[in-house]
């Protein structure tokens, strides 16, 4: 089967389109012939190895010391089930399916084999493989942080990069689980934003949100650029700060925070689950998330949609489309 494979780290220019033996599903395992895959921030960062302050000998420890030990990057795809092991009763032949492979990746590729019990699920009828490939990085991102934040009904919530993976899923979500929602993001994306259910939209470039006076329960930020010395008077008593994009030094701060506020810091990285990836299908299903697509490549072209990536400034979603 053709797949991309990276064997150092470095700029887009390490992926290569090579021949790989097509994998042969275990007992318990179903084998995916993938039509869409996608580029996440995560599959930048553990290609480059650009990873936030701190983190750099942790990177390597996680993905390869020298270089890559799983030579196949892409955490997401979509596809259909094109073989079964002799365990599996969840899934059958032509079943349309999902599925997010997290930190063991693999989905540059025509075919990908999962255990039925991981992170698989069916394909809402309503999405196309496009938008069901995107579900899962930026949704499981999203729903961790808010399931550990504790988000309630009716609290105020702001999402600082509400144009990015992570940040339009945590818009829909934050609205689902009944926010007050305001996305942050630059002017361009400021429609975007406001069509997936954002009450207030701050243009960061004309407008500090930190400075402006008005409090939040939950502030997550996606961008990097809202650490909690800069935003801790803009979080409520009791409020929380999601830290889905931190460095190191800004982990140290946790203890601290805790012990001289009543303010909360939650970091550190998102738990990839199984049951996860079914609510978010659900939620398709009943018209309450769908994910952003911002632009399409096909498999040879996948470099260019890393340099793209690359940028930190994609809305959504970037798709790759195989053929088969
Ligand atoms: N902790 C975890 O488990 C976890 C999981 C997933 C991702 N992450 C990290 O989270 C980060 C975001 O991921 P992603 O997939 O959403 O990335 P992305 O799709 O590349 O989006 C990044 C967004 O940041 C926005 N941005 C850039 N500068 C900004 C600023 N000064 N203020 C506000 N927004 C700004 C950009 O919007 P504009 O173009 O409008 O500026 C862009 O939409 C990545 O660094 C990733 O590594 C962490």
């Amino acid at each position: 089967m053709k797949a991309i494979v990276y064997e150092r780290y470095g700029p887009p220019d390490v992926l290569e389109l090579k021949e790989v033996p097509k994998p042969v599903p275990k007992g318990n395992e179903v084998l995916i012939k993938i039509y869409v895959t996608t580029v996440t921030s995560g599959d930048w960062r553990v290609r480059s190895l650009n990873v936030p302050a701190g983190f750099r000998l942790i990177s390597r420890l996680v993905f390869g010391i020298s270089k890559p030990r799983q030579p196949i990057l892409g955490t997401e795809l979509a596809g259909e089930i094109e073989s079964v092991g002799k365990d599996v009763s969840k899934f059958k032949l032509g079943d349309q399916v999902f599925a997010f492979s997290g930190a063991g990746m693999g989905c540059y590729a025509q075919y990908k084999c999962m255990p039925e019990d991981r992170a698989v699920a069916l394909k809402p009828a309503n999405l196309t493989y496009e938008e069901a490939a995107a579900l899962s990085f930026g949704g499981t991102t999203a729903l961790d942080f808010f399931r550990r934040g504790k988000l309630q009904r009716g609290e105020k919530v702001l999402i600082n990069g509400a144009s990015g993976g992570v940040g339009t899923a945590a818009v829909q979500l934050a609205k689902h689980f009944g926010g007050d929602v305001t996305g942050v993001c630059s002017t361009a994306n400021v429609e975007l934003v406001r069509s997936l259910g954002a009450e207030h939209v701050i243009d960061y470039t004309k407008e500090d949100f930190t400075k402006n006076g008005a409090t939040y329960d939950v502030i997550v930020d996606t961008a990097g650029t809202a650490p909690f010395p800069r935003i801790k008077d803009s979080l409520k008593e009791r409020g929380r700060l999601l830290q889905v994009l931190g460095s190191l030094p800004d982990m140290l701060q946790i203890p601290w925070a805790s012990m001289t506020s009543t303010k909360k810091i939650i970091a550190g990285p998102a738990t990839e689950r199984a049951e996860d990836l079914r609510f978010l299908a659900k939620l398709a299903e009943a018209g309450e998330f769908k994910p952003v697509i911002d632009r399409r490549y096909p498999f040879e072209q996948i470099a260019e949609a890393h340099r793209y990536v690359d940028t930190g400034r994609k809305k959504g979603n970037v798709v790759i489309t195989l053929e088969h």
